[in-house]
């Protein structure tokens, strides 16, 4: 099996990125959204991606995805840590992010639960924060 390649997303692997959040019922960020994205990549295809945006000094990971038949071999641990590195990269310090049920799995880098109230007001003004009002799901926060 070959190894993944990592690296910062190009504007041609938009539509792949899009194809795999439709899969895994994550939303889809508009054209107006400024989301990054990290992605793995093997045999040319996108097999993971993590995306962030940053509001204010505020980073707000999202739209962390594996394709299902890749789950579970690391790849997903890697393309977060690596945006992680970008975020931190750019000086910014507190990530947050919403889940509905991997909170264990961001534990392991360090996000820890809060409450919605708890989220920084810059990143409440994000279209993940809104979508989140109606569906739920657990809010989490790192400093560094
Ligand atoms: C959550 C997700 C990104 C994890 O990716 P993955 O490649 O399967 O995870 P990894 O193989 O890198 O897992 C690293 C470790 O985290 C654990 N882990 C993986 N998913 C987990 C979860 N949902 N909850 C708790 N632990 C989890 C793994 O067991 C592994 O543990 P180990 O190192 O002790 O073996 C992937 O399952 C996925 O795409 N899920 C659907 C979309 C989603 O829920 N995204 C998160 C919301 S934004």
């Amino acid at each position: 099996m070959s190894e993944y390649e990592l690296r910062v997303a190009a504007g041609d692997d938009l539509a792949a990125i899009r194809g795999l959040l439709r899969g895994a019922g994550l939303p889809v960020p508009g054209a107006d959204e400024a989301v990054r994205f990290v992605v793995a990549v093997r045999a040319g295809n996108v097999v993971a991606v993590a995306g962030w945006e940053v509001h204010d000094a505020h980073a707000l990971l999202r739209s962390v995805t594996v394709r299902e038949s890749e789950r579970g071999g690391g790849v997903g641990a890697r393309v977060v840590a690596d945006a992680l590195r970008a975020i931190e990269a750019e000086g910014v310090r507190q990530a947050y992010l919403v889940t509905m049920d991997a909170a264990d799995f961001f534990g392991r880098f360090g996000f820890r639960t809060i409450a919605r109230e708890d989220v920084a007001l810059p990143i409440r003004s994000s279209r993940e924060y809104q979508i989140h009002e109606c569906v739920g799901g657990q809010w989490m926060e790192r400093r560094r």
